[in-house]
């Protein structure tokens, strides 16, 4: 339920000296349940009643007080310090939300919003030269909740992984290969010969730069469409193209498309002669480029002295046939924050272009990640890799459910879905600028506000529902005299639900409904701590309504969160 329109509508039916209309956008909803639900800070209206704050509410409370009815949505009103509070009658609020949720399930937080309309995101998109490491985890899990959230305000989502599979690093592959390397063992070890190769290649290439003129010269004949040169990239291309595929879904990130930087590769001449037909290009020094110093972004390089492409130019030819593809309304582009120049530059081209989809592309960018012991070194080969992060995260969900006596039918399995909820998680927990430390250690433990900890508090409902074993009449629950540590507080936490979606779809902070779920999961164990939902034998209905409401919204959250909803652990 909307409870602040609600309790709104309500106190515009009082006859009040005050047109409310005139002021409605100043009620927010409490913060604090000992401030009731909603309250009207009043110092914004003492200018214009020429009345100090604490007497506009202390005359609005007289007039509300005198009116208030039994029956009525609002059951108290207190003026302090300039508030008013408004206390909505809790039996009535509890009832309606608890109903809401039981009633609408997997459909409570959807909306039909942006029906009709499709959004295009364009996330992981790794370079495939290297493992995936820590620092692709926030655009591989930001883009697919950012996926999720748009799907669950209606749009039709496209999944695009953009991978990089181009560029002067599959020159130096081959080189390496033709140096070092022998095919069996690629065949045998797949992607780890190749990553031995190029981290060989990278400490090699230090002390001896011809290796570096030989990868240029590898990759310029990849270009000309050499055969073997070709043959060979494209060898090595799908090995590491398939590992980045494996290791995607292993966290739950399925695409539409694999269209990758290379696609693109051949298909710049038109994107250069538009710019140039618009009269936007320049020469610069050999090079052609688009000046855009008048806009505070620099000068923008599209094609190099030597006639290669550029990143830029790419993503021009990309976005052109995405929108060619999809009919975008939105593309949403999920990257680190050291791109922001970059798509600024793809945005104002566009822009200048006067393309259809100018005004429609968007970056969500996000903060680097580090691990507690230093930065993330990529290139030579120290880097902490996915596929180790998954793995231990595995072996110690493993390791502590053993210690804590858990028992599941499929260890395997669990330990997976307690990982990726960690690793999701820690993706998901800040906002989404905030440069972050990732401690795989802290997001495993099971207390404290980590994955493990709301996905056990999930586990803790559905044994509850299991034990109960009773159907629920919602027109029998009845919720009177219902205080803040019986459940309604918590009632009120689940009511924000819909709304937090919708906040985190428009600011593109899937946090909020992480933050939202940890906030339920506390207060439902307090509420748990607090009160005997079965006692005796004997089942509370009153308190299992909530356990089942509460259900219901960790599935739905957790589902666009990517954290498993395990129902025994
Ligand atoms: N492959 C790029 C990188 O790892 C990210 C690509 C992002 N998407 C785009 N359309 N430019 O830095």
């Amino acid at each position: 339920m909307n409870l602040k329109n609600e309790v709104l509508q309500e106190l515009k039916k009082f006859d009040l000296t005050y047109n409310l209309s005139d002021f409605e956008n100043l009620f927010v909803l409490s913060v604090d349940a000992k401030n009731g639900d909603v309250c009207l800070p009043c110092f914004m209206l003492a200018k214009q009643f020429k009345t100090a704050p604490n007497i506009i509410a202390q005359n609005l409370c007289d007039e509300i007080a005198k009116q208030v009815s039994k029956n009525g949505l609002i059951e108290k009103v207190e003026a302090v310090n300039g508030y008013l509070n408004i206390f909505a009658n809790k039996e009535m609020v509890a009832k309606k939300i608890v109903t809401e949720i039981l009633t609408e399930k997997q459909n409570f937080g959807k909306f039909d919003l942006y029906k009709g309309k499709t959004v295009v995101l364009d996330y992981s998109s790794v370079n495939l030269a290297k493992y995936m490491h820590i620092g692709h985890l926030k655009t591989t899990i930001i883009g697919l909740v950012m996926k999720n959230i748009c799907k669950q305000v209606g749009y039709k989502t496209i999944s695009i992984n953009y991978v990089g599979d181009y560029g002067t690093p599959f020159g130096k592959m081959i080189t390496a290969y033709k140096h070092w390397g022998n095919k069996e063992d690629v065949e045998k070890r797949g992607v780890d010969a190749v990553q031995d190769l190029y981290v060989k290649f990278n400490q090699v290439a230090e002390t001896d730069e011809s290796l570096n003129d030989e990868a240029r010269l590898w990759f310029k004949k990849i270009e000309e469409g050499d055969k073997e040169a070709v043959e060979l990239s494209n060898w090595i291309i799908e090995l590491c193209r398939g590992e980045v595929e494996r290791l995607c879904n292993e966290l739950g990130a399925k695409f539409d498309s694999w269209r990758g930087e290379r696609y693109y590769s051949d298909k710049m001449q038109p994107v250069i002669d538009e710019l140039k037909a618009a009269g936007l290009t320049k020469v610069s020094e050999g090079a052609t480029v688009v000046d855009l110093e008048e806009y505070g972004l620099g000068v923008a390089l599209i094609q190099k002295s030597d006639g290669t492409s550029l990143y830029l130019t790419r993503d021009l030819a990309a976005v052109e046939d995405r929108y060619k593809n999809y009919k975008f309304d939105k593309a949403i582009y999920v990257t680190d924050i050291a791109q922001k120049l970059h798509f600024k530059q793809l945005f104002k081209i566009v822009e200048l272009l006067k393309k259809p989809y100018a005004g429609k592309l968007e970056h969500l960018a996000y903060g680097r990640y580090s691990l507690p012991t230093g930065k993330i070194a990529s290139r030579m080969g120290k880097q902490a890799l996915l596929k180790d992060l998954l793995e231990a995260g595995i072996n110690k969900s493993k390791e502590i459910m053993k210690e804590r006596g858990t028992k599941v039918s499929d260890a395997n399995l669990v330990s997976k879905q307690v990982a990726v909820g960690a690793i999701s998680f820690e993706a998901l927990k800040y906002e989404k600028v905030k440069d972050t430390v990732y401690d795989m250690e802290a997001s495993l433990n099971f207390d404290g506000e980590t994955s493990p900890y709301m996905q056990y508090t999930y586990a803790r409902c559905c044994s509850i529902i299991e034990k109960a074993n009773t159907n629920i009449n919602l027109k029998e629950v009845d919720f009177k005299n219902i205080t803040s540590a019986e459940g309604f507080d918590l009632i009120k936490l689940l009511n924000k639900f819909p709304q937090t979606i919708l906040d985190a779809y428009e600011k593109q902070e899937p946090c909020l409904i992480v933050r939202l779920l940890m906030d339920i999961a506390s207060e439902f164990n307090k509420f748990y701590t607090n009160n005997r939902i079965i006692d005796n034998g004997v089942v509370n209905i009153k308190y299992l309504s909530v356990v089942n409401a509460v259900k219901i919204i960790f599935e739905n959250g957790f589902k666009i969160v990517n954290i498993p909803a395990i129902s025994k652990m």
